[in-house]
């Protein structure tokens, strides 16, 4: 298949005439740091101490295709795609394009009570992405709205609260998917209190020869019959783009099978074609699984999608509607969701993520050899570098050339690359030079991405 033979818009090259963060961006970030939660200036000042230099924000003004413009004038290349939910790209796109005409319709129905057509339309298309018939499916806004539900249906179902999750997993940070999340114990301490899901953690195998500690881990989590589910991500996203060996989901489903334990495969970030395949955890067909990020195209809409019969736990509590919210399944959403949908399939992004991704990590691997370990699927890529404190420094360096990157990993050694899945592999070239030239100048003769990492940074977003 030839892709991007007619180039699109939004798929050009840096071009930075201030040096970011300009001085726009700089009066913008000012004002937001005094009225947001402190927590985010904190984290950049924290992060600025350590390392020595500004880590002041830009201000995006508007985006387009691969390209954001932030109110500096400055355009950049985005790796990071909204955290991976802008899986068309900026608008103007299908997704956009449909929730615009369906809010000039009806912006919203009466959720639970009476549903709009494309409600009803888009809970189809979502349940026909389950792995077999019969799937029922309900809607939420964010990836924790999905989680949550997907937990709630595990304690119904299986009347067993326990959950084994994964060290270095990412769920959102409502209080179930918070209680469940492995990626920073710092996440979940301050709120241990008001965490009442009981988790236990396994360690998430990043090569063959982890699987065995992670399954005993499972099974001893297991053995006394109180989890009701194993949450499991299929590739880790936040946790920095770790890819498990093929045998590990398998194994995880004959295990819940034997405990009577639900699979509830979070494919938030993994789902909808970013890996190569439209659901990661194929071939294993999961009891529950989650969407969100790009199932709207960066339209906020979410789903848990589950087996006929583990679902059916929800019909058994005389009609009272048990989980519902006011903008689940609004009509822009689901138009969204529609859309994003047809355009993957019509355009077979899947594939297209799958050979561009291929042959993007195999050229940054080649480039970066002996400074950095890449990894991933499709284009869901993980670039390890020294440490958190290089991945910083990189990740800033690189906003400097026109690259909009996000570090991530448990030790926020990892740059994180999700970029839109229409990307033309151009500009994913320009990175690579970008990347490689930058770790030349600032490792020389150092070789291995190890050398000496600093317990340092918490892992970054
Ligand atoms: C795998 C996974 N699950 C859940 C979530 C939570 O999604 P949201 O931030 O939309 O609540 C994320 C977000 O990054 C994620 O990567």
């Amino acid at each position: 298949m030839v892709y991007g033979t007619a180039v699109e818009p939004g798929q050009e090259l840096p071009s930075i005439a201030v040096a970011p963060p300009g001085p726009r961006s700089r009066e913008l970030g000012a004002r937001m740091a005094a009225v947001e939660s402190p927590a985010f200036d904190a984290r950049r000042q924290a992060r600025a101490a350590r390392s020595g230099e500004d880590q002041g924000p830009i201000v995006y003004a508007a985006g387009r295709g691969a390209n954001v413009f932030d109110v500096d004038g400055n355009r950049y290349v985005d790796l990071t795609a909204g955290f991976g939910a802008l899986l068309l790209g900026h608008p103007p796109n299908a997704a956009t394009d449909a929730a615009r005409a369906a809010t000039d319709e009806l912006v919203l129905a009466l959720g639970d009570v009476y549903a709009s057509e494309l409600k009803v339309r888009a809970c189809e298309a979502i349940a026909g992405l389950f792995p077999e018939p019969g799937a029922r499916v309900m809607l939420g806004l964010s990836g924790a709205d999905a989680v949550t539900c997907a937990l709630k249906t595990a304690l119904l179902a299986t009347g067993k609260p326990g959950v084994v999750a994964f060290e270095g997993s990412y769920h959102g940070l409502s209080y179930g998917p918070l209680a469940a999340l492995g990626f920073a114990p710092a996440f979940r301490e301050p709120f241990a209190p008001h965490l009442g899901v009981p988790v236990t953690f396994a360690p998430y195998p990043s090569s063959a020869g982890e699987l065995g500690a992670s399954l005993s881990a499972v099974r001893a989590a297991l053995a006394d019959g109180s989890a009701g589910a194993i949450l499991v991500e299929p590739i880790l996203g936040r946790g920095g783009a770790v890819v498990p060996p093929p045998s590990f989901l398998p194994e995880l489903r004959a295990l819940a099978d034997e405990a009577s334990a639900l699979l509830v495969a979070d494919e938030i970030w993994t789902g909808m074609g970013r890996t190569g395949a439209l659901l990661a955890s194929a071939p294993v067909t999961p009891d529950v699984l989650c969407l969100g990020k790009g199932l709207g195209g960066g339209v906020p809409i979410s789903a848990c999608v589950g087996r006929a019969a583990v679902m059916d736990a929800w019909g058994g509590h005389g009609g009272t509607r048990i989980h519902t919210g006011t903008h689940f399944g609004s009509p822009p959403a689901c138009a969204a969701a529609l859309a994003t949908l047809e355009t993957i399939r019509a355009r077979d992004l899947p594939a297209r993520a799958r050979e561009v991704g291929d042959a993007w990590r195999a050229e940054l691997g080649a480039a970066c050899a002996g400074r950095a370990t890449v990894r991933g699927a499709g284009l869901m890529v993980g670039v390890e570098l020294a440490d958190a404190s290089e991945a910083l420094a990189v990740s800033r360096e690189l906003l400097a050339r026109g690259f909009i990157v996000l570090t991530g990993g448990a030790r926020g050694d990892v740059l994180t690359l999700s970029p839109p899945l229409t990307i033309e592999p151009a500009l994913l070239g320009a990175f690579t030079s970008t990347l490689a030239e930058l770790l030349a100048t600032r490792r020389g003769g150092l070789t291995g991405p190890s050398s000496g990492a600093s317990a340092g940074e918490r892992p970054a977003r």
